[in-house]
């Protein structure tokens, strides 16, 4: 699970490209990132993989605040985030199945374990017969497809695209799309930044926009929670006290149709027994909230911008990085 509470960053040039940003992506979800150039999500991915700090705010993978992490854990961060880009970034002198083999080896997997693994990739991207090709001797897509595959060779549980398609021609955006897909059908969390709107509307997973550094449109957002959850959790005690006005807080939250206001992680309790108490598999019930829950949409006037604001009081109690 991967939750931003509250982030900016600043470059040192004065260039604010993260103004402030709270989400929350579930294990196992499609979410696309959309945006005009200069939006700030290359950053917000750079943020993801630690290249960057925030200036404020924390950012946490599976509950761990990744700004805590030892210098010895950054590696083995990384390499749970797949990491694919516009311009694939394959090594021109080695050949498809090198470029895959280099990445398991680098992080020490046996050569009888990347003898197996890398036809068992190249097949899941449909190169098998292109193991001992040279990038240059390859389509575009097809490199991509290589990218792909090395992107995924330590099983990482998340993958991060950045215009993965920027390149591409619309049949061969389709099959990348198509295949980190099909990655995520098999657990994967899998986060695209595209420009392709034709794709985004064709394939009906959440979408994020961003516009100068804030998210201006969160689709998950937008979705209720079922109303059979959400009626047994607001019989329940199980909010927290610690806010303001704890009642008021749960009757908001009902009447808003949103968990809004749980996405920080001290909160993960209680998705624990919001889980137990609705007999929901915690995957489950995590995701409906997420469904619920996200970046505060923007200024326009919600009726549950009083709710809002007292999340924002809350935030600013704690002080940042928490
Ligand atoms: N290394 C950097 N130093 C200073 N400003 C940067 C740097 N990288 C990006 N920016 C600025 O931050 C903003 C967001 O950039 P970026 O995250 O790359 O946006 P996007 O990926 O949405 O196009 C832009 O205004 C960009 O000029
Ligand atoms: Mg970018």
């Amino acid at each position: 699970m991967i939750l931003l509470d509250n982030v900016y960053k600043t470059y040192s040039a004065g260039n604010t490209a993260v103004d402030g940003i709270s989400l929350r992506i579930a294990k196992g979800e499609f979410v696309f990132v959309v945006g005009p150039s200069g939006s700030g999500k290359t950053t917000l991915f750079k943020l993801l993989l630690k290249e960057l700090e925030p200036t404020s705010g924390a950012i946490y993978m599976n509950n761990q605040n990744i700004r805590r992490l030892k210098k010895s854990k950054i590696p083995k961060m990384r390499r749970g985030i797949g990491v694919v880009f516009q311009d694939f970034r394959l090594l021109k002198d080695r050949t498809v199945y090198e470029n895959i083999a280099f990445a398991e080896r680098v992080v020490g997997k046996s050569a009888k374990y990347i003898k197996k693994s890398v036809p068992q990739l190249l097949e899941t991207v449909g190169l098998s017969d292109k193991g001992d090709s040279f990038p240059d001797e390859l389509s575009g897509g097809e490199q991509q497809r290589v990218a792909l595959a090395r992107a995924l060779a330590n099983n990482p549980p998340v993958i991060l695209a950045d215009e993965p398609t920027g390149n591409l021609d619309p049949d061969n955006a389709w099959t990348i799309m198509q295949l980190l897909d099909e990655i995520n059908k098999r657990g994967t969390t899998v986060i695209v930044v595209t420009h392709n709107h034709e794709i985004v509307d064709r394939m009906h997973k959440r979408v994020i926009a961003m516009e100068q550094g804030v998210i201006t449109n969160d689709t998950a957002e937008n979705k209720p929670i079922d109303p059979a959850i959400l009626s047994k959790i607001s019989d329940m005690d199980v909010l927290p006290d610690d806010i303001t006005g704890e009642e008021d807080l749960g009757v908001t939250m009902v009447e808003a149709g949103t968990l809004r206001r749980l996405n920080l992680s001290k909160y993960e309790d209680v998705l624990d027994t919001i889980a137990k108490v609705t007999d929901s598999d915690t995957d489950v019930i995590d995701y409906g909230i997420t469904d619920g829950i996200g970046a505060p949409s923007s200024q326009n006037g919600s009726s549950d911008d009083a709710a809002l604001s007292q999340e924002q009081d809350a935030n600013d109690q704690e002080g940042g990085d928490a």
